[in-house]
């Protein structure tokens, strides 16, 4: 492989595997603020970013090696209005500047397997920035987010909010292949149906 779309697979890998991180900790913050909404598409896009650092993870298969690996990375753990100031930075960032940078670079080198990765990513991103803006404006408000299931393609990190199509839009893979992030009923909710059941029996 060449050195240049290695090395940009390096930096996404690391950028991709903190924003994973990141989302989980930024979901948690959510989740004791009282967003339960927010806390979940935090959760989904973390999934989203595994998927990516997977990918990329994997196009270096055959680049074995010790690295010292710089990636753009968003600090900072605060009110979740916050947190997800830094998110939609993040996602911009990656949206505008770094994957389209690291998709041109791998497509003048003939790295396929690299244009795929950093396509896939792109992808996703936009999605992400777009979700994380609406999420913002639920929480200046002190709102939680109306929020469908989100869906995530375990091969590409496709995101998207409400029914799974029959084929992920980007890499095509058959509906299967989504995790479903679904809004979990409350407690009180769960015992009515479950003595309901019950009750029927
Ligand atoms: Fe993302
Ligand atoms: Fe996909």
């Amino acid at each position: 492989m060449h050195d240049m779309t290695a090395a940009n697979l390096r930096s996404a890998f690391g950028g991709e595997s903190q924003a994973h991180m990141r989302y989980k900790l930024w979901g948690e913050a959510a989740e004791k603020e009282g967003f339960p909404n927010i806390a979940r598409l935090f959760r989904a896009i973390s999934f989203a970013e595994q998927v990516h650092a997977s990918n990329h993870f994997t196009e270096l298969s055959k680049e074995g090696g010790a690295y010292l690996v710089a990636s753009m990375a968003e600090f900072g753990l605060g009110a979740t209005s916050e947190n997800l100031v830094r998110a939609i930075e993040g996602e911009t960032y990656e949206m505008d500047e770094m994957y389209p940078a690291y998709l041109e670079t791998a497509g003048f080198q003939a790295q396929k397997g690299a244009v795929h990765s950093f396509y896939y990513a792109l992808s996703a991103e936009k999605a992400h920035a777009a979700m994380f803006k609406r999420a913002k404006e639920a929480a200046d408000a002190g709102k939680d987010l109306e929020l469908g299931a989100v869906q995530i393609c375990d091969v590409c990190g496709f995101t998207l909010e409400g029914d799974i199509p029959d084929k992920c839009p980007i890499c095509g893979v058959n509906k299967e292949r989504f995790k479903t992030f679904a809004e979990q009923k409350s407690r009180i909710y769960r015992q009515i149906i479950s003595c309901q059941g019950r009750r029927n029996v």
